[in-house]
């Protein structure tokens, strides 16, 4: 990535007009008054999915359903515990509040995408996001940044070790759901994912004096397997794309907001779908968010499951290592879906 200003600082100057770097007229005007919502993102409840009998067996059939045709949902009852939600959030937020002299030791360098700043930035004229990020991989230990790690406040750190285990559990838990609603091979699923790579990105979107002219957040899809979204707020951004239509997704509070990636789409064979979104900001109030990606192991190669695929159900994804897949998704800029389409095997 290169080196890109903090919109942070910028935000704080009283300025009309935003810079012409972030005004997007290369994407549609966000609809930001969107209150006709048809339907919502499906709520999923993990304590259902965690008993036995028919109860089980009907949140399985949503978690299935949820994942093909919305490949977003909300999760309750995810068993992580509200004070390390609340303690996570309050650090996160000191974090941004930093001063800028502060967050400089820790900005990103030109060959390394861990820090502040942003992501898929590859020329000077590329339009830019109306956010600050800070990324870091967090597992497994051996792929941590020790000196970055070192040079985070310790409540942070510390608060980023219980936090990591806790995401990697739930999501080692849901990839296990996923693999028995898909019928594929759950020991192909174990075997892809246990030790995988875990990376968080924690989103800062400051208010924008022109918040139709902006986004926060490029439309996207994600690149991991599974990602899990804390929201710090329930000021809304995120927004899916459904139907040609976007769709807001409504916060609940402590819930996780979880969604499909392109590895995820990949590995059941396009069954489950990596699904386009985008964040918006707004004029009045900032907004903060947390994700937590999750990635099959390092030197895993990505493919469709072979317990998916036979006569009838062809792979329709090639086979990539999956440092190559890394390596090639963060030389990019950020399109819409356009490298999973990379990924397809060649029409014949
Ligand atoms: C994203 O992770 O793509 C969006 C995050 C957010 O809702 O802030
Ligand atoms: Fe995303």
């Amino acid at each position: 990535s290169l080196i890109v200003p903090s919109v942070q600082e910028l935000a704080k100057q009283p300025i009309i007009n935003i810079p012409p770097r972030y005004l997007r007229s290369d994407l549609e005007p966000p609809i930001l008054h969107h209150h006709t919502c048809l339907s919502s993102v499906p709520i999923i409840d993990f304590h259902k999915l965690a008993a036995t009998g028919d109860s089980m067996d009907c949140e399985l059939e949503r978690l299935h359903s949820a994942c093909k045709d919305w490949g977003f949902f909300q999760v309750i009852n995810h068993g992580v515990s509200t004070s390390l939600l609340e303690k996570l959030k309050l650090e996160v937020e000191n974090f941004f509040e930093l001063s800028y002299d502060e967050k400089k030791k820790l900005w990103q360098e030109p060959d390394n995408h861990e820090g502040f700043g942003q992501l898929f930035v590859v020329s000077e004229e590329q339009k830019l996001d109306w956010s600050d990020m800070f990324y870091i991989t967090t597992l497994p230990f051996n792929l941590r940044n020790t000196d970055l790690f070192q040079k985070l406040p310790p409540n942070l750190r510390e608060t980023l070790d219980s936090y990591s285990v806790e995401a990697r559990k739930l999501a080692m838990a849901m990839l296990g759901y996923m693999a028995k609603a898909l019928q594929m091979d759950g020991e192909e699923m174990r075997e892809l994912f246990s030790d995988g790579v875990q990376s968080m990105r924690m989103n800062y979107y400051p208010p924008c004096p022109q918040p139709d002219k902006a986004i926060g957040f490029t439309p996207h899809s994600d690149a991991d397997a599974l990602t899990i979204l804390l929201q710090l707020s329930e000021t809304e951004g995120l927004q899916i794309q459904k139907g040609g239509k976007w769709v807001p997704v409504k916060p609940l509070p402590n819930a996780f907001v979880v969604n499909i990636g392109d590895i995820m789409e990949i590995v059941s064979n396009g069954i489950y779908r990596s699904i386009e979104h985008r964040a918006t900001v707004n004029s009045k109030e900032e907004r903060l968010s947390i994700a937590t990606f999750y990635s099959s192991k390092l030197d895993s190669v990505l493919g469709p499951a072979p317990s998916l695929i036979g006569l009838n159900s062809p792979a329709i994804f090639r086979r990539v290592p999956l440092e190559k897949y890394f390596k090639e998704f963060f030389a990019r800029k950020l399109n819409g879906k356009a490298y999973l389409d990379f990924m397809k095997v060649d029409e014949q």
